[in-house]
């Protein structure tokens, strides 16, 4: 009988935010600007990249593949949680929930690798010139791709095959704005003690190691730019810059949350918010407008698509 009793929680409460009811509008009128505007510039990048010949190499498919699992880690509680904002409806199904951490670890494991891997191509690109063509070539390309997603579908299962297996049975209020894995666990009728290190040590482990294979990378690219001053270089500089500043947004926030030992849960949530909301914002403002090429082609797409509309209406 008990037992039956024990998985009852048929929803989570997220309470968001903030309670201010003027703060509420405000943020409903703020993130609705930055998720519209989040998949317009990601949607952009996609389709240059693929209207474009021109841009047909590993370093604009990487970025368009970014682009991609930036638009969905915009997705997966962003609308959400803008819809909450206006209806006041804060509760979420258990399995929304569950769909909802399973999205977050997949897209944000499959980010990050994909971070290293466009690193590599331009550490391959900057130090490895000659070779550049041979190595980087379309099946190179589309196996780094694989690994990201790879990497985040086994960094997600790892975490999600004992969460969906836990007990719910009473306390359901997540204080956030969407559902947090550590905060989850918490509510369960366990004690949960090694799985929270568990879960903290899988997803911090995961950024450490991509963040410490990024920084060696930048650093040797770097060294060698410096070492070979041309006009060459100063065009890979201003690609590498637009490069890093996206890695330190991005792995700011989670090594802080997950590595730092000391941070307190009212930041984690203000911080989670850069990683599931600014950044895949910031990845096209970022990438549109450092790179000459980039920008001449949304250029010629937008005229071609501009005079074939016109023509239709001749
Ligand atoms: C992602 O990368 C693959 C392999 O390089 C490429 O074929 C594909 O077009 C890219 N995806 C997007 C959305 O551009």
């Amino acid at each position: 009988m008990e037992q039956g009793n024990l998985s009852m929680v048929a929803e989570f409460i997220l309470l968001g935010l903030t309670e201010s009811r003027e703060l509420q509008i405000f943020f409903f009128i703020f993130f609705a600007i930055v998720y519209t505007a989040t998949v317009f510039g990601n949607l952009i990048i996609i389709l240059t990249v693929t209207f474009e010949p021109h841009l047909h190499s590993p370093m604009y498919f990487l970025l368009a593949n970014l682009s991609f699992i930036d638009m969905s880690l915009a997705s997966f509680a962003t609308p959400k949680m803008i819809h909450s904002l206006a209806s006041k409806h804060k509760a979420i199904t258990y399995q929304g929930c569950m769909a909802q951490m399973f999205f977050l670890h997949l897209f944000g494991g499959s980010e990050m690798m994909l971070l290293v891997a466009m690193a590599i191509d331009r550490y391959i690109a900057i130090c490895k010139p000659l070779h550049y063509a041979t190595i980087m070539n379309y099946h190179t390309c589309f196996g780094l791709v694989l690994l990201s997603w790879m990497t985040g579908f086994v960094h997600t299962m790892s975490q999600m095959s004992f969460t969906v297996t836990l007990p719910f049975c009473g306390p359901n209020v997540v204080d956030s704005f969407f559902c947090d894995l550590p905060r989850v666990i918490k509510l369960a009728c366990l004690d949960t003690y090694v799985l929270e290190l568990l879960v903290i040590a899988d997803s911090g482990l995961l950024s450490l190691i991509c963040f410490i294979l990024l920084l060696i990378s930048y650093s040797i690219i770097l060294v060698t730019v410096r070492l070979h001053s041309s006009n060459r270089s100063s065009k890979a500089l201003s690609t590498l810059s637009a490069h890093i500043t996206v890695v330190v947004l991005f792995f700011g926030p989670c090594v802080f949350i997950y590595v730092w030992p000391f941070s307190s849960i009212s930041m984690d949530k203000t911080l989670s918010v850069f990683y599931t909301i600014f950044t895949p914002l910031l990845n096209p403002i970022i990438y549109t407008f450092r790179n000459k090429d980039m920008k001449r082609s949304i250029k010629k797409l937008k005229n071609q698509l501009l005079s074939s509309t016109y023509l239709d209406h001749l």
